[in-house]
């Protein structure tokens, strides 16, 4: 039975990873960690959980060994439009605590899973179905610090041997916790402001294509790939991963479906707007497919119907 620290447990996808993991694996063998605790409950009540900054490589490394750890979870990050509001800070964040993390990972034998992103592919990558291995010349210091990221893992695999794996997600939807700074949270937003208020005022283009992912998606892959036999991976890092692709226009035209006067509006935000069209509009898959059998569930009308669903029946409850 694996025994797994989350780092920044508490974010979008933590919040629902760590409860996988815990129903997997058991409840005492999943360690949750952020550098906050103020939010989630659920997550800090379900079962073991320590504040912990991600660049502590000294508090890790304790809890590596009171809690035997020997797989980490490697999640704690700043988004998109955070790391170019704060481009030191997430620099900081995103690559010294990676490295913090593949160091301890490298003392203690520790596998390590991290996601890297859409957001590693810049303005000179394949836009349409961008093969698993194009051009990464990414104009933000997210995708910078995600490029260095991936290569940082290949390289820990390589030289010292630490079982480091990983997919590049795109922008992922979910109805539990809030996505934290990202450009592709409007797909998400537009659900709540569809049930809350029939009306959605979209801060990227209505004709923007990205690639998207519904969480149940997200963590089966993160699940699997953990799970894959390492000797079917040739990659190892950085799978692209994708289940569909679509703009605002195309997102709202299925809300409408269910709720037929839902109306969206634009007040475009020029950052979040240069980065997404800096990034592909979809992603081709096929190393993920064959290498460890990855394949989604959801399009974009399932997810529409099941997001919807589970926002009206928490507002009617
Ligand atoms: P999030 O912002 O929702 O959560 C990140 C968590 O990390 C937060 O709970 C935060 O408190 C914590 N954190 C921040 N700084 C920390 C530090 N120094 N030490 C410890 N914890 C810290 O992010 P997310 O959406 O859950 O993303 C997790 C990972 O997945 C990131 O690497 C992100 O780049 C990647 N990713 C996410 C998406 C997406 O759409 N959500 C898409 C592609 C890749
Ligand atoms: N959803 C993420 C973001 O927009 C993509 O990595 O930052």
């Amino acid at each position: 039975m694996k025994r797994i620290l989350v780092s920044g447990a508490l974010g979008q996808i933590g919040s629902e990873l760590t409860v996988l993991l815990r129903q997997l694996y058991g409840r005492d063998n999943v360690l949750a960690t952020d550098i906050r605790d103020d939010v989630n409950r659920e997550v800090i009540e379900s079962g073991p959980f320590e504040l912990l900054d991600c660049r502590d490589g000294k508090g890790l490394s304790e809890l590596i060994g009171i809690h035997r750890i020997d797989t980490i979870y490697h999640l704690a990050a700043l988004l998109s439009a955070t790391a170019e509001q704060k481009p030191q800070m997430g620099w900081d964040i995103n690559i010294n605590g990676l490295y913090t993390v593949l160091e301890v990972a490298r003392e203690n034998r520790c596998a390590v899973f991290i996601p890297s992103s859409i957001g590693s592919f810049g303005p000179t990558t394949i836009k349409d179905h961008t093969p698993q291995d194009s051009p990464q010349r990414p104009s933000s210091m997210y995708g910078v610090t995600k490029v260095a990221g991936e290569l940082l893992c290949d390289y820990y695999y390589h030289k010292f041997g630490v079982d480091t794996r990983g997919v590049r997600y795109p922008g992922l939807i979910s109805n539990k916790t809030p996505p934290g700074g990202g450009t592709t949270d409007y797909a998400v937003d537009i659900y709540y402001g569809a049930v809350e208020k029939g009306h959605y005022t979209c801060f990227l283009k209505g004709d923007t294509y990205l690639d998207m992912m519904y969480m149940p998606d997200a963590l089966k892959a993160a699940v699997d790939i953990m799970e894959a036999d390492p000797a079917s991976l040739r990659h190892r890092n950085a799978f692209n991963v994708t289940s569909m692709s679509f703009c605002p226009e195309d997102q709202a035209a299925y809300i409408r479906k269910h709720i037929p006067n839902f109306e969206i509006s634009y007040d475009i935000d020029p950052v979040r707007q240069a980065l997404a069209n800096s990034w592909p509009n979809s992603l081709e898959d096929y190393a993920a497919r064959v290498e460890w059998g990855w394949a989604p569930d959801f399009g974009l009308e399932m997810m529409t119907e099941d997001m919807l669903g589970t926002l009206e029946k928490r507002k009617g409850g």
